[in-house]
């Protein structure tokens, strides 16, 4: 029996190559081994209530790049989260055993409330919960995701545990975050610090659907400064961040000789961009004529998104009808 990993991702629409690098890469590889679940997480974004038109719009971005980055819908199971009613009904009844005080702790509820103390929402507070719900519907054991997600895997972990004792039975299974790969890939943003996200802002990121033309003006535009002034020092952020995605996008030759520029303080800047900014429309050429081909197949997407529910459906179908007869929901007529 494979094991069924489950990932969601809230759709905040469009991917950038930080997603494409990072974890949308291992999620193709994974699809042999494992039995995936790749969801887009639209009641989870309404916690900060978008407006109907962008929900629309970036939940289908999001399963147009999916499929685009090589995800395939007959493998795995690509589905939108509220395209399966029975998560919102394990929410419910795992609300009824999450506590306020364990919800309040969680480190992502106490960080959303500073950042946006005049929208502290109950969606928000059971974030966790609806989190739990995703991974628990499909008993799910294994979770990619990073570790600012790790304190709601363990959340996870003791909600499905509390619900075993709770009916004395031995029903969810625990769920560990994992990586595919131990290779992490850095995908730092052009902004001269940390990583590539659309939290450090859209100019730190290149989406995938990014044109060429803008590929170029944003690379551009990256930080960098005036320079090295002594022979064989170490860099800078922004100028390693540069490095860092050349090592990505381009050639081990590109890189070896633009290192050597740097280490003889030779090096200028405004040539390592136009370098980097080709390499990286080169390397992104195949993913971005599969996102216009698909966006365009508008019979396409409804049928893998048709095709995503129908298979996650019946998952949860299964996990709903079981957790309704262990907590005694029964028809009494
Ligand atoms: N909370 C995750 C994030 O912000 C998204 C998410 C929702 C998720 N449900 C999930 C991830 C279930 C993995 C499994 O990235």
């Amino acid at each position: 029996m494979k094991e069924t990993v489950v990932s969601g991702i809230r759709s905040t629409g469009k991917l950038h190559l930080g997603n494409y690098y990072g974890a949308l890469s291992n999620f193709v590889k994974m699809q042999n081994e494992y039995n995936c679940f790749f969801f887009i997480a639209d009641l989870h974004s309404l916690t900060t209530h978008p407006t109907p038109s962008d929900l629309n719009r970036t939940v289908r971005e999001v399963v147009v790049e999916y499929l685009a980055a090589g995800i395939d819908p007959e493998q795995s199971t690509i589905y939108v989260q509220s395209d399966v009613p029975e998560v919102a009904e394990l929410y419910l009844y795992m609300n009824m055993n999450a506590y306020l005080g364990e919800l309040e702790r969680a480190t992502a509820f106490k960080d959303k409330v500073r950042a946006n103390p005049d929208n502290v929402n109950s969606g928000l507070l059971t974030y966790p919960v609806l989190m739990a719900c995703d991974i628990l519907i499909h008993h799910g054991t294994k979770v990619p995701v990073g570790k600012d997600q790790e304190q709601h895997l363990e959340m996870t972990r003791t909600f499905g545990n509390r619900f075993n004792r709770l009916y004395n039975v031995d029903y969810f299974k625990e769920a560990f975050a994992f990586s595919y790969s131990d290779k992490l890939v850095k995908i730092p943003g052009l902004d001269g610090n940390g990583k590539m996200g659309k939290s450090n802002g859209e100019a730190s990121c290149v989406y995938l659907s990014d044109s060429p033309e803008i590929i170029r003006k944003k690379v551009m535009r990256a930080v960098s400064d005036s320079g090295p002034t002594e022979v064989n020092q170490p860099k800078p952020e922004a100028i390693q961040n540069l490095f860092d995605l050349m090592k990505v996008v381009s050639s081990a030759d590109t890189l070896a000789h633009f290192n050597q520029l740097y280490n003889n303080c030779e090096i200028r800047y405004g040539d390592l961009k136009k370098q980097l900014a080709e390499d990286m429309i080169i390397a992104t050429d195949p993913v971005r004529s599969r996102i216009e081909e698909i966006s365009n197949d508008e019979e396409y997407i409804k049928k893998v998104i048709r095709l995503g529910a129908e298979k996650a459906s019946e998952s949860a179908r299964k996990t709903i009808t079981e957790v309704r007869e262990i907590i005694g929901i029964k028809k009494l007529y």
